[in-house]
């Protein structure tokens, strides 16, 4: 339905009056029907959504576009929650986006496949968790403290510079007992092997912090969500090393052998129309194999007979479950729910 400029702001200012004390949490969606067929009702979320997330146009024009888009996506989320599905959509700081433009924004990165011929350290030195045989129900590395505040890696494909980060944050933390958040940032200005805000490969960038020396501290090498001129001197205020890294057999066996032991960088395809909205629940996909991603999984469990991986992302707090999302193990397959058994590697670091 084309509404005029006029009739749009008439409408508005109305239906403002009246649903004024009208308020509902975006976050946990369940929309009446009714909500969804009424123009002014639909103009309302919209309000609501725009104050909530603080968001403001330049134009009425592109005011109207999103608008369109905010429907269409609402229309997405509201068709999988109906669908009773064991996650659940949300109306988050993504929806005036379309999928296309999502995708281009927050992915855009394509993680070549594994080349155990390339700068690594000791890639392919082996898998250091083969032989364990026992290994906890459930690990949530967050409760252990050696996970830090979920960050935002902004309209720049650097997921893996965050995926390496938080890897590496883990790994320091559990050898040492201090939690330090540190530079993505540095990874993005001087790692010459990835591509900065065009995406990399999360087992370039652990040679890259072997060969450095370590990295920066998060708060003096601060994220810039953009490239920059490597501002580091090496030896300089590199505060913490690793000692190499090594990649994960890809199977669901060998990826929880590795997390009971710490934090492990994972790629994933996330290029789904359900991740941009992912509001909380097990995610069970639909995702392919096509990785796009980095993340970094931090732990897992079960929850009503469901297996899952708990995967801390790089969108913010406001994204998933407060950053995170719960991700569907034991699949049957290989490769793990949207590849996540593909390519997972974690740092080493001698005490
Ligand atoms: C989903 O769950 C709701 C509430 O439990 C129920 O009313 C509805 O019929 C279910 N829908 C489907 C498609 O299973
Ligand atoms: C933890 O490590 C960082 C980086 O080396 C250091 O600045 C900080 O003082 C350490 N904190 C403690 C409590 O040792």
């Amino acid at each position: 339905m084309a509404i005029s400029a006029s009739t749009f702001l008439a409408v508005l200012s109305f239906f403002s009056l009246i649903f004024f004390a009208y308020s509902r949490d975006f976050s946990i969606v369940g929309y009446a029907e009714e909500d969804l067929v009424a123009e002014d009702r639909l103009i309302d979320l919209f309000e609501s959504w725009l104050s909530k997330h603080g968001k403001a146009y330049d134009s009425f024009e592109e005011k109207m576009q999103r608008f369109e888009i905010f429907k269409d996506n609402l229309m997405h989320i509201d068709r999988v929650n109906r669908k009773n599905k064991s996650y659940w959509l949300g109306l988050n700081e993504f929806a005036d986006m379309s999928h296309e433009e999502f995708k281009a924004k927050y992915l855009g990165t394509r993680p070549k496949r594994r080349d155990h011929g390339g700068a690594g350290h000791d890639a392919g030195n082996g898998f250091r968790y083969s032989n364990v045989v026992s290994i906890p129900k459930s690990v949530d590395w967050r409760r252990k403290g050696a996970v830090t505040a979920v960050k935002n890696q902004g309209q720049c494909g650097s997921c893996w510079a965050f995926s390496t980060v938080a890897a590496v944050e883990g790994i320091n933390q559990i050898v040492t007992a201090n939690l330090t958040s540190l530079s993505e940032q540095e990874l993005v200005d001087c790692d010459d092997n990835n591509h900065g805000c065009n995406g990399g490969i999360i087992d370039y960038a652990y040679s890259f912090i072997v060969n450095n020396g370590g990295l920066h501290r998060e708060e003096d090498y601060p994220y810039l969500m953009r490239e920059n001129t490597c501002l580091q001197k090496k030896g300089d205020l590199e505060v913490v090393t690793i000692s190499g890294y090594e990649d994960v057999p890809p199977n669901d066996e060998s990826l929880l052998k590795a997390l009971a032991h710490q934090p492990v960088a994972v790629a994933i395809e996330a290029s789904g129309r359900d991740f941009q909205f992912y509001s909380g629940g097990v995610f069970t996909g639909p995702c392919s194999t096509d990785l796009d991603h980095g993340v970094t999984a931090v732990g897992y469990g079960s929850t009503k007979g469901m297996d899952y991986i708990i995967v801390r992302n790089s969108w913010g707090p406001k994204w998933g479950e407060k950053g995170y999302i719960r991700m569907k193990r034991n699949t049957g397959s290989r490769e793990g729910l949207c590849g996540i058994n593909m390519m997972a590697s974690y740092p080493t670091k001698d005490a």
